[in-house]
């Protein structure tokens, strides 16, 4: 029979603490709220109001519930309040320090019997609960951001933890509707641990202008399919205490550089730029916690310029795009095959050529029972199907691509079949024609210098899957001229896509931040901490991602993740960036995911 918890006491009420007050006033339990002044109990109570009044607003709360809500929490200064709760869970600033001596003080105040909590998300549960008479009651529970909307609690048990004790917190879990999993005393747990270095990527992505913030925050929701983007993300967390997770987690997580704050984050926590709760951080708010963004100075003009900033030959800001009707794609895989009813699609004459670099595939058949499955499900209606199909041409010779105007090639993923291809096109192409490579991996600078008009050659890169993400990224090498990167722009804009301007790096800005957190979860697997679904789950559930790191390996395959990680550790020489053993050894086997039938879970019975 599980423990009943019927007042808990919650410690600091910022960002977290408003919120965890506001999930157990929620589900009818009784909160004492606690704060260091009057000042920010103000604060505390204030958030909380807001919250309540949003889901009101919403038609999430009925007004009689939130009343009640409120009239559940007791606000007061000062930790003697807190005599007589069942749980304490301490959401203060993420400092060992303060922690500890709030524990030693909670542990002087509390009932024997009551069970103390820490929020913190990196720092160590055990050096924090030896602060205390009574370690074997302290657990981690740590909600995520915002804890009334999140669904995950990680319950983190410590070598001490009494076995009774978790199951009672996990119990309360439940209770209160959340998802938990528990897991030992590491530092970033399970989510933060893959997170951090991602967010941290991102920052310096921004702080070495390869890309804009609102480019690096689009590139990740539209292409990664992520509910924000990493800078937004970092706003909502608050970067002070970003600083202290990654410091922590750079410290006791192995002293990864890739945990290292990048310079910026401390410096704009000096500047007092904490995020949404100062009311500004990478963005600008309407005023302090309030979630909406305002224009500042390096929100984009309606029409943005392509920066210079990220490559390319300078000088010819002012070209406009070249008019493009006809396409021709190179390839018969997958990515040819999609790429080839987008355009159609779009209204381009299509010209799809067999490469010769891969066996002939049924590449029409494929498109045409695409179309009409889209019929089938009411995307398009016949005639549309029937101007799409008639607005192409199958061919298997090359030769048929000296008249079209864009050339997008979408042959195998090895350089030198690219590049022997790019080399034919020169000779075909007519002159000022826009070429453009699908890589997702190599250097599109290997490929353009194969011609003899480097400055015409960029990258189109289309996410996985590519007829769905609403994204291309715009990949200029050092040559590409301000023509060609408009031209790309404006047939993305053509196709309804979203466009993200960036240099000729390995990954570009998706892959580049995406791969290395799905390497990091390989990792963590491989090392025993946690499970498959333990991590899908936590990604999920906590970061309100729309599938977990193992299920996205599956479904992209695990050979093109490995090749994609290779290239990224290749250009960056970043140990931690090297791919986890256990991917490579699978992909060795030939488990490649979804197409094999198995990868990290087994799909053939499903
Ligand atoms: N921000 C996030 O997204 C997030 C997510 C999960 C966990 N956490 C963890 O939650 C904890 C709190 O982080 P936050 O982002 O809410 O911080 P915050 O800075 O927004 O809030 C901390 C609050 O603690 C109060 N405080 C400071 N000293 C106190 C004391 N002695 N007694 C009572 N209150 C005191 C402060 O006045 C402040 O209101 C940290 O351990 C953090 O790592 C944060």
């Amino acid at each position: 029979m599980a423990r009943e918890f019927t007042r808990v006491g919650v410690v600091g009420l910022g960002t977290m603490g408003a919120g965890i007050v506001e999930v157990f006033a929620r589900n009818g339990v009784d909160v004492v709220a606690v704060e260091i002044s009057e000042a920010a109990l103000a604060r505390g109570r204030a958030t909380l109001t807001r919250s309540t009044d949003r889901a009101v607003a919403k038609g999430k709360l009925a007004e009689d519930d939130r009343d009640a809500l409120h009239s559940r929490v007791d606000f007061q200064v000062g930790l003697d309040a807190l005599h007589a709760v069942d749980l304490v869970i301490e959401a203060v600033p993420e400092r060992l320090d303060l922690k500890r001596r709030i524990f030693a003080e909670l542990d002087r105040v509390c009932r024997p019997d009551t069970i103390l909590a820490t929020n913190t998300s990196s720092l160590s549960v055990t050096d924090i609960s030896v602060a205390t008479q009574r370690p074997q009651q302290v657990v981690g529970l740590h909600f995520f951001n915002p804890a009334p909307v999140m669904k995950l609690v990680e319950v983190v048990r410590t070598v001490v933890t009494a076995a009774d004790v978790v199951d009672d917190v996990e119990a309360l879990c439940a209770r209160l509707g959340k998802v938990d999993v528990t897991i030992d005393d590491r530092a970033g747990f399970i989510a933060n641990a893959l997170l951090f270095g991602y967010l941290n990527h991102a920052v310096s992505m921004f702080e070495t202008r390869y890309a804009t913030r609102e480019d690096i925050d689009v590139a990740m929701k539209l292409g990664g399919g992520l509910p924000m983007g990493p800078l937004a993300l970092l706003d909502l967390i608050g970067l002070d205490t970003s600083y202290e997770i990654l410091n922590t987690m750079y410290r006791h997580g192995g002293r990864d550089r890739r945990h290292a704050p990048t310079p910026l984050i401390r410096q704009m926590v000096t500047a007092g730029l904490l995020g949404r709760k100062s009311g500004r951080g990478f963005y600008t708010y309407e005023k302090p916690g309030s979630p909406k963004v305002v224009p500042d100075e390096q929100t984009p003009a309606a029409t943005q310029p392509a920066p210079e900033s990220t490559g390319g030959s300078a000088g010819s800001e002012l070209a406009g795009p070249a008019a493009v009707t006809t396409v021709g794609l190179v390839g018969v895989g997958a990515i040819a095959t999609g790429l080839v009813e987008v355009f159609a699609r779009a209204g381009y004459e299509v010209l799809s050529v067999d490469g010769g670099t891969e066996p002939s595939a049924g590449i029409s058949e494929a498109v045409r029972a695409s179309l009409d499955e889209g019929v089938a499900r009411g995307d398009l209606s016949a005639a549309d199907r029937d101007a799409t199909l008639a607005r192409i041409t199958w061919s298997a010779t090359l030769k048929q691509l000296a008249d079209v105007d864009l050339v997008v090639e979408a042959v195998a993923e090895e350089v030198g079949g690219k590049q022997a291809l790019f080399a034919r096109l020169d000779e075909i192409c007519k002159p000022g024609v826009l070429l453009a490579t699908t890589t997702s991996s190599l250097p599109v600078i290997e490929v353009a210098m194969t011609t003899q008009r480097p400055a015409d050659v960029l990258g189109l890169h289309f996410p996985d899957p590519t007829a769905r993400r609403p994204l291309v990224e715009v990949v200029r090498t050092v040559h590409t001229s301000a023509e060609a990167t408009a031209t790309a722009q404006a047939v993305c804009a053509a196709l309804g896509r979203t466009t993200v301007v960036c240099g000729d790096r390995a990954g570009f800005v998706v892959n580049a931040l995406l791969f290395p957190y799905l390497n990091d979860a390989v990792r963590m697997l491989e090392a025993g901490y946690a499970s498959v679904d333990d991590i899908d789950h936590a990604m999920k559930l906590g970061c309100g991602y729309p599938v977990g790191p193992f299920a996205l390996l599956d479904a992209v395959g695990l050979d093109v993740s490995l090749a994609i990680q290779r290239s990224v550790y290749r250009e960056q020489r970043e140990p931690g960036l090297a791919p986890a053993p256990l991917l490579e050894h699978l992909v060795t086997a030939g488990h490649l995911g979804r197409r094999t039938g198995r990868g990290f879970r087994d799909h053939t019975g499903r």
